[in-house]
């Protein structure tokens, strides 16, 4: 059985006493709501990460993410933040690739090949994000080739051995943050073809145990039909992970 993670990325929202709060409240509500089965993966901006780990370290289901990390392990790189901190602040996931930093810090196939090393080799788990433009989506074909060229650019070079803690995340840029979501045959469709590309490389049966989450403008009305399709295996949450109802609602829509 492949894992069911709802993680939720905060981006840059949230100060202390605001993340605080989130945490009590979704810690409260999951202990209550949500299966003990279901990964939840909080994803606050790093500030956050020392003393939230401590707030949820009883939870057998709840897990600490980063949002990014340097390539390089420590050096004079001032303002970033190394996979070796990351752990040893006992942080268990990291966002790698996500649309907002390939567009703005220029992040790079090439860079997110390092970047995966450096946080694997560190005993974390990237959560390796993906997607198409509106534009590469708009021209009708090609965009399916793109989305798996990123999974072969970035982490192909990987053991099977490595690939196998890998957590992806199809995120269609034209979905983030924008109230369009994919629908549920667009990302089945999607997470279908990116199954069977990792499939080609690494084999079926490992294929079969890659976590692939959805994300973009996920809410608790269209969780359930999108958590429905064979191939999507959660989702990665922006907006409705700062709403501790909206997001603990979205859990509950994994079956
Ligand atoms: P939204 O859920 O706000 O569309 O953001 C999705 C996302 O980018 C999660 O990483």
């Amino acid at each position: 059985m492949r894992k069911k993670i709802v993680a939720g990325n905060w981006k840059m929202n949230m100060t202390k006493e605001e993340g605080q709060a989130l945490i009590s409240e979704v810690i409260n509500m999951a202990n209550d709501e949500v299966k003990s089965s279901t990964v939840l993966v909080l994803c606050p901006p790093a500030p956050h990460l020392g003393y939230a780990k401590k707030m949820f370290q009883s939870q057998s289901n709840v897990f600490l993410g980063a949002q990014n990390c340097h390539e390089k392990a420590s050096g004079a790189y001032t303002g970033e933040i190394s996979a070796p901190m990351l752990k040893s602040f006992e942080v268990d996931y990291v966002v790698l690739g996500h649309s907002e930093r390939r567009e703005y810090f220029k992040e790079s196939d090439e860079l997110l090949k390092a970047k995966t090393d450096q946080v694997l080799a560190n005993q974390l788990i990237p959560i390796f994000c993906c997607g198409e433009s509106l534009s590469q989506r708009q021209a009708g074909s090609g965009f399916i080739e793109f989305v798996c060229g990123q999974l072969t650019n970035s982490l192909f070079h990987l053991s099977a051995e490595q690939f196998a803690k890998v957590v992806i995340a199809y995120e269609p840029i034209w979905a983030i943050g924008t109230g369009l979501t994919a629908s549920s045959e667009q990302a089945q469709e999607m997470h279908a073809a990116l199954r069977k590309h990792i499939a080609a490389q690494y084999g079926e049966a490992l294929a079969q145990e890659i976590p692939i989450l959805y994300g973009g403008s996920a809410k608790p009305s269209n969780a359930p039909e999108l958590f429905a399709c064979p191939d999507v295996d959660g989702g990665l949450i922006g907006g409705a992970s700062l709403k501790s109802r909206d997001f603990i609602d979205i859990a509950k829509a994994i079956k």
